[in-house]
C-alpha cells in the first residue's frame, strides 16, 4: 500500500508560501492539504479560490481541498478552475452526497467524503464505492495543532473493511494530530493518506519531518 503524505499548509507560514511549498517538495510530500474554512461550518475562517489558484502556482503535486464549509457545492466550479486536484466533502452538510459526489467528478477532480469522530461510517455506506477519498477526522475541525482522538483508530479500521468490502479503490486519509506518536498505529488501522500540519512546520527540520513520518508507517508495514 502507498504512504501519501500530505501538509496541511494551515500551519505553514503564508509570508513565505513559496518557500514553505518548495520544502514539502524538497521533502517528497505527496499531497499538498489545503483547508477551507468558513466561519460557519466550524468556528474558523481560511481561504478560498485565490489562495488554491497561488498553490496550483507554486507546485504541481495533487492539491487535495478540504472543503470545511456549509453548502459546499457553491465552491466546486471555482475550485475546480482554481486548480483542485480533489475535493472532499463533510457528510454533515451534504444532505446530497451522491449528487455532490458525481458533480465533483464531473469537473475532472478527485472526490472525498469525510467523516466528523462523532459521525458514524454509516453516513457515507452507500456511496463509498464511488469515492476516491474517504477522510476520517481525527480531531473536531477547525484548527490545527489539536490532540488526536483515539477513536478515529477503530473508526480507520471499520473504514478500510467498508472500502475493501465495497470493491472500491478510496484512498482511505486522517486528518488531525498527525505525528511521530500517532501515524503508525493509523497505518497499521488501514490509513494510507496522512494529513500533517502541525507536525510538519513546527518541526526543527520540516522536510526531513516528512520523510519520518513515511518511514514510521514503512517500518510497520
Ligand atoms: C483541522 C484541519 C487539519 C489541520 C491539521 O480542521 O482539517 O487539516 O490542518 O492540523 P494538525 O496536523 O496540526 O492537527
Ligand atoms: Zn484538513
Amino acid at each position: 500500500m502507498p504512504v501519501r503524505i500530505a501538509p496541511s499548509i494551515l500551519s505553514a507560514d503564508f509570508a513565505r508560501l513559496g518557500d514553505e511549498i518548495a520544502m514539502c517538495e524538497a521533502g517528497g510530500a505527496d499531497w499538498i492539504h489545503v483547508d477551507v474554512m468558513d466561519g460557519r461550518f466550524v468556528p474558523n475562517l481560511t481561504f478560498g479560490a485565490k489562495v488554491i489558484e497561488t498553490v496550483r502556482k507554486l507546485t504541481d503535486l495533487p492539491i487535495d481541498v478540504h472543503l470545511m464549509v456549509v453548502e459546499p457545492e457553491n465552491y466546486f466550479e471555482s475550485f475546480a478552475k482554481a486548480g483542485a486536484t480533489g475535493m472532499t466533502i463533510h457528510t454533515e452538510v451534504a444532505p446530497h452526497l451522491d449528487r455532490q459526489i458525481a458533480r465533483i467528478k464531473e469537473l475532472g477532480c478527485l472526490a472525498g467524503a469525510v467523516v466528523n469522530p462523532a459521525t458514524p461510517l454509516s453516513a457515507v455506506e452507500e456511496v463509498v464505492g464511488q469515492l476516491d477519498l474517504l477522510l476520517i477526522m481525527s480531531v473536531n475541525p477547525g484548527f490545527g495543532g489539536q490532540s488526536f482522538i483515539p477513536n478515529a483508530i477503530d473508526r480507520l479500521r471499520r473504514a478500510r473493511r467498508m472500502i475493501d468490502g465495497a470493491g472500491g479503490g478510496a484512498a482511505l486519509e486522517v486528518d488531525g494530530g498527525i505525528n511521530r506518536a500517532t501515524i503508525a498505529d493509523c497505518w497499521r488501522a488501514g490509513a494510507d493518506t496522512f494529513v500533517a500540519g502541525n507536525a510538519i512546520f513546527s518541526a526543527p527540520d520540516p522536510a526531513a519531518e516528512i520523510g519520518a513520518l513515511r518511514a514510521l508507517c514503512r517500518q510497520t508495514a
